[in-house]
């Protein structure tokens, strides 16, 4: 790794329930240093968002957690790790691909999602100490080899866009310097700039789309994310919500 702390203490593990639980049960019972990375080839009991399931099929995909300690940052602005993930992942991605080729975008929050399939996934758990975060786990899964999907899934790998095998560990190298360069962005609070760079690449932004909200079918527009790290929408008759990602549905 050439990187100044993340995922200089790697664990690879040949196999494991989840690299979420497990690097959150290093927080928990030993004190492992920032930027540990527990990476696995295969998960049993991968978790997805939502209390979904995340199957990768063993040795094809990247599934990994990295263990950090974000103490400088504010309650209320935890979200920007969810910022600052997407965008480890959207450059990741951008590196590999050729992005003039591929239409790569975020989807709020951060799913990555190319020529509107999904590649990437992220799924970030907090463990809390005595009412503080004494540790967060950012799990990032990336479709690297695996050759086909459940068409339900909607997915996507970097084997099937390039015609062709990668290796999985320099995805993990790749995604491990983009991870640290933005993190040190948020420790150096460059907030705006995170969020300006997060926009440019936000699938839909400013336009009008079709969303099942607490129910209803509506078309709102994005204008993107708000102070509190929730997506902004604008109604059609201009009056803006904004809304977490329980309540929503998308259709694209
Ligand atoms: C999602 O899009 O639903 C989030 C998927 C997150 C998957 C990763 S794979 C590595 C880490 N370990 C897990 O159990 N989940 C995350």
């Amino acid at each position: 790794m050439e990187t100044l702390f993340i995922g200089r203490n790697l664990i690879f593990l040949p196999e494991v329930q989840s690299t979420n639980s497990y690097a959150m049960n290093l927080l928990k019972n030993v004190n492992p240093p920032e930027g540990t990375l527990v990476y696995a080839n295969y998960q049993t009991q991968g978790k997805g968002q939502r209390g979904s399931a995340w199957n990768a099929e063993p040795a094809s995909n990247l599934t990994a957690s990295l263990i950090l300690k974000p103490f400088f940052l504010n309650l209320r602005n935890q979200f920007y790790l969810y910022l600052i993930s997407a965008m480890a992942c959207y450059d990741t991605m951008a590196e590999i691909l050729d992005s003039s080729q591929f239409d790569i975008k975020i989807k709020w929050p951060n799913d990555i999602l190319i020529n509107k399939k999904k590649i990437a996934g992220i799924l970030i758990e907090n463990n809390i100490l005595n009412n503080q975060v004494n540790g967060c786990v950012v799990g990032i899964g990336i479709n690297v080899n695996q050759s086909s999907f459940d068409a339900s899934f909607n997915a996507t790998s970097i084997s099937i866009l390039l015609a062709n095998n990668f290796p999985v560990f320099s995805v993990l190298e790749t995604l491990c310097s983009n991870f640290e360069k933005h993190y040190l962005a948020l420790k150096n609070e460059k907030f705006n700039s995170i969020q300006g760079n997060y926009l440019q690449h936000l699938f839909g932004l400013n336009t009008w789309r079709q969303f099942e909200i607490n129910g209803a079918i509506k078309s709102l527009m994005i204008l993107g994310v708000s102070d509190r790290g929730l997506l902004l929408l604008r109604e059609e008759n201009d009056s803006i919500m904004e809304v977490d990602v329980k309540q929503i549905r998308w259709f694209y």
